[in-house]
C-alpha cells in the first residue's frame, strides 16, 4: 500500500495575547485558578482582520515553505474547522484561491477539536487511493467567535490559531495507523448555541440579534476525554503493532493539562513523552494539535525515526489518533 507522510509543517498564531491577569479584570476568576485547573497562562486572540481563512492561509503558506513544495503540486486541500468565516464558500476554497492552487479539490471537515486528525486521516486516504498526490491539511480556528466573555466557565479556556502540513507519498514510515470514532449520544455536553438564523425575518423586525456562544459541561467532558483519548491511543497502537513503551512523543489535543496528565497516567507513559503547549495558547480546538505538532518538530522534540502519536478529543463527541513514523 502507498505510504503517506508529512512533508512539511507550518503554523500561524495571532500576535495579540490575552493573559490570565487580563481575564481577572473581565470576569470573576484568578490566574491561580486558571493555571492550577487548566495549565493555561495566556492565549492568542485574532485581530479584526484575522478571519479564520486568514489564519488558515498563513499556516498553509508556512507549511508549503517548510516542505519546499511548489503550490502547483497541491491537488487537495482539506481544512478542519468549526469556526469558518461563513457557511460557504469553504475555508479550503478560500485557501485555494489565496495560494493559487488551481489544480486542487478543496473541502472542509467539521470534527471540532478532532478536526485536524479527521482532516489528516481523510487526506491520507485520498492519496492512498490515487485520487490525490499531494495535499495541504490545515486546522484553523477563530474559536473566540463563540466565546461569551461573561461566562467564566468557558471564556478562560480558548484561543485562536492555525496549523498546517503538506501530505504526500513517502518511501518509508509516514502515517502508519489511524483510528477515528464518534459518540453522538454525548453531543449535548458541548455545543454552540447558534446565532438566530432560523427565523431571520422576525429577528430583523425585532432588531435583536443573538450572538452564538459555546456551552460546556466541563466535569462530564473531562472524564470522557481522559477515557476516550486513552482508548484511542491503545486502539491505534494495536493497529500499528506497537507497544506504548515504543512511543517517542505523544502530541495530544490541548484542552486541559490535567486531562493530559490523566491520559499519561492511564496509559502508563511518562508525562515527559507528551508535548504540552497549552500554557501559551489555551484550547484552539482543531488547531491545537496542528500547532503543537509544528512546535514539537521545530523544537526537535520530534526527530527523524521517532514514533509519534497524535490523539484528539472534542465536541460531537469525536475522538481519534494517528501513529506517525517521523
Ligand atoms: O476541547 C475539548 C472539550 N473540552 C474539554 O475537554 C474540557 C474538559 N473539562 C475541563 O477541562 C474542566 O472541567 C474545566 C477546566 C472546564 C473546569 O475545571 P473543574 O475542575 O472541572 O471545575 P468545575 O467545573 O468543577 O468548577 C469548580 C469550581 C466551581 O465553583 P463551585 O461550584 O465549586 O463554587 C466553578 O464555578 O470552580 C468554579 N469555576 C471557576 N472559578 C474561577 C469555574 N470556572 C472558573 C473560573 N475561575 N474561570
Amino acid at each position: 500500500m502507498t505510504k503517506v507522510g508529512i512533508l512539511g509543517v507550518g503554523a500561524y498564531l495571532p500576535a495579540r495575547k490575552l493573559t490570565n491577569l487580563d481575564l481577572e479584570k473581565m470576569v470573576d476568576t484568578s490566574d491561580e485558578w486558571i493555571r492550577s485547573r487548566t495549565g493555561i497562562v495566556e492565549r492568542r486572540i485574532a485581530s479584526e482582520s484575522e478571519s479564520t481563512s486568514v489564519l488558515a492561509i498563513k499556516a498553509a503558506q508556512a507549511a508549503l515553505k517548510d516542505a519546499k513544495i511548489s503550490v502547483d503540486k497541491i491537488d487537495l486541500i482539506v481544512v478542519g474547522t468549526i469556526s469558518p468565516d461563513s457557511n460557504f464558500p469553504s475555508m479550503a476554497c478560500k485557501v485555494q484561491r489565496a495560494i493559487g492552487a488551481k489544480k486542487a479539490a478543496a473541502f472542509d471537515v467539521s470534527a471540532a477539536c478532532s478536526g485536524y486528525l479527521y482532516a489528516l486521516t481523510t487526506a491520507k486516504q485520498y492519496i492512498q487511493t490515487g485520487l490525490a498526490k499531494c495535499a495541504l491539511v490545515i486546522a484553523a480556528e477563530r474559536i473566540t467567535n463563540f466565546i461569551n466573555w461573561k461566562d467564566r466557565n468557558t471564556c478562560v479556556l480558548f484561543g485562536d490559531g492555525a496549523g498546517a502540513c503538506v501530505l504526500g507519498k513517502v518511501k518509508s514510515g509516514g502515517i502508519t495507523a489511524d483510528f477515528i470514532q464518534a459518540f453522538g449520544d454525548h453531543g449535548d455536553l458541548m455545543y454552540v448555541v447558534p446565532a438566530e438564523t432560523r427565523r431571520p425575518l422576525e429577528v430583523e423586525k425585532s432588531g435583536t440579534y443573538q450572538l452564538p456562544y459555546v456551552v460546556m459541561q466541563g466535569k462530564e467532558l473531562f472524564k470522557i476525554a481522559v477515557n476516550s483519548m486513552a482508548d484511542a491511543v491503545e486502539a491505534v497502537l494495536k493497529k500499528a503493532k506497537l507497544k506504548s513503551s515504543q512511543i517517542d512523543c505523544i502530541v495530544p489535543h490541548q484542552a486541559n493539562d490535567r486531562i493530559i496528565s490523566a491520559v499519561a497516567y492511564k496509559l502508563g507513559i511518562p508525562k515527559e513523552k507528551i508535548f504540552v503547549n497549552i500554557d501559551k495558547y489555551g484550547n484552539m480546538s482543531a488547531a491545537s494539535i496542528a500547532v503543537a505538532l509544528y512546535e514539537a518538530v521545530k523544537s526537535k522534540r520530534v526527530k527523524k525515526g521517532d514514533n509519534v502519536v497524535l490523539v484528539a478529543f472534542g465536541a460531537g463527541l469525536v475522538s481519534g489518533a494517528n501513529v506517525i513514523k517521523w
